[in-house]
């Protein structure tokens, strides 16, 4: 009884650590992707390997290679700003901003 407790501990610990060994470990860069999800996915593919669900919008993989840090900030603030295609214009914060640049920057391929 006992050890089939210690089994079930074990278990419940492991589910639990696994979602957090798949994130980034960064709070920026978790902040990032999930801003991603919830706004972006929509249309782009917002992780490694994951494709656009709007054929016409770039994968943030291809983003992140092709814009620095700076450039991608300040087109990520105009996107925010004036809205882009079809999705309309959205309250990111400047803070939000740093982290979703920092997260498609963590895409990038070396
Ligand atoms: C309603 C669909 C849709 C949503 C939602 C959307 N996008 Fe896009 N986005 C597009 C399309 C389509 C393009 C391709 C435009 C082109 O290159 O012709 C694009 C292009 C881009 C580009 C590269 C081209 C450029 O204008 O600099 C960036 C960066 C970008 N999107 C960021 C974002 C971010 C960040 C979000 C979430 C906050 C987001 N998009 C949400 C449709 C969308």
């Amino acid at each position: 009884m006992r050890s089939r407790l210690t089994v079930l501990v074990f278990a419940l610990a492991a589910g639990c650590a696994l979602p957090a060994l798949a994130g980034p470990p960064d709070p920026a860069l978790q902040r990032g992707q999930a801003i991603a999800h919830d706004t972006c996915a929509r249309c782009h593919g917002v992780a490694t390997g994951e494709d656009s669900r709007n054929a016409g919008a770039p994968r943030f993989v291809v983003i992140a290679g092709r814009y620095n840090e700076i450039s991608l900030e300040d087109r990520l603030s105009e996107i925010a700003k004036q809205g882009h295609y079809e999705m309309p214009p959205q309250p990111i914060s400047r803070e939000d901003i740093r982290s979703l640049t920092a997260y498609i920057e963590s895409l990038a391929q070396p």
